[in-house]
């Protein structure tokens, strides 16, 4: 039974029936985890973007099954209130129903989260309906889906053509069917996302799509400013933590040198 406080896939549900907001955010290692956890999100992805912003990748293709268990188990031992998901990467489901329940089995066993993601719509179904079917809660992913940007050729919005609106409507009820308890929905028009959530009973949590969801979702080194290679337009950048780590590591070089570091205080 889970703990008081504790945020479960049924707390989702329960929050867009009651028409409450979900707060997601990803991280990638133990000392985010706990702050992120502390601070009161809701939902916390280990997401394949540790590709891009901690690996130094242009895409998300390249991590690993073993690197996304690493991240995974080292982020959900920092949390105790959030539902933690891990995100299956890029090969690790698309070969086969097989290997899909081998490797969000990983996750769970070596990585602990409580949740996998997956990126995908209609085709996807029977994979999701297969995990959850195996006992493990399933977030789908639609709408841009950066593993297959060598497939789009370009991370531009998704759905603004009537016939990819209506597609992407009938993936999420695909994945709502199959059993996924929660949806991202990635880049896509805001009146797209507002549609999105309207047609679901499952939560919709979206990123770049609008205010109308469900619930957002971030990555977290864009929102505080230390990822700045790129700024999607839906990024919110909540701080400018890339200028003040530059700064106090400017300050620490310079008292180094100039003797003034340490103290006394500071010595033993
Ligand atoms: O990997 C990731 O960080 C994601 C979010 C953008 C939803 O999938």
């Amino acid at each position: 039974m889970a703990a008081a406080g504790k945020v479960t896939t049924a707390t989702l549900k329960e929050r867009k029936a009651g028409g409450e907001r979900i707060a997601a955010l990803t991280a990638y290692d133990h000392l985010f985890a706990t702050l992120l956890d502390q601070a009161g999100v809701d939902v916390i992805l280990v997401g394949d973007s540790v590709a891009t912003v901690m690996q130094g990748r242009d895409t998300t293709v390249p991590v690993t099954m073993d690197q996304m268990v690493y991240h995974c188990e080292l982020v959900s031992r920092g949390c105790s209130r959030a539902l933690v998901v891990g995100d299956l990467p890029f090969m690790s489901y698309q070969v086969s129903i097989s290997d899909a329940l081998r490797n969000a089995g990983r996750l769970l066993k070596e990585g602990h989260v409580e949740a996998v993601k997956l990126e995908g719509g209609q085709d996807f179904a029977p994979t999701v309906e297969k995990l959850v079917s195996a006992g493990i809660p399933v977030m789908g992913h639609v709408g841009l889906t950066p593993q297959s940007i060598n497939q789009f050729g370009t991370y531009k919005t998704r759905g603004t053509e009537k016939d990819e609106q209506d597609r992407l409507v009938e993936d999420a009820l695909a994945l709502e069917q199959a059993g996924a308890f929660a949806i991202v929905l990635e880049k896509v028009p805001a009146e797209l996302g507002k549609r999105m959530a309207e047609s679901t009973s499952v939560p919709i949590i979206g990123i770049g799509s609008g205010p109308h969801t469900d619930g957002q979702i971030l990555v977290t080194p864009d929102m505080l400013g230390m990822f700045t290679r790129f700024k999607p337009r839906f990024v919110r950048r909540y701080r400018e933590l890339a200028n003040d780590i530059g700064g106090a590591i400017r300050d620490y070089c310079q008292d180094v040198r100039d003797r003034a570091f340490p103290s006394q205080d500071e010595s033993y």
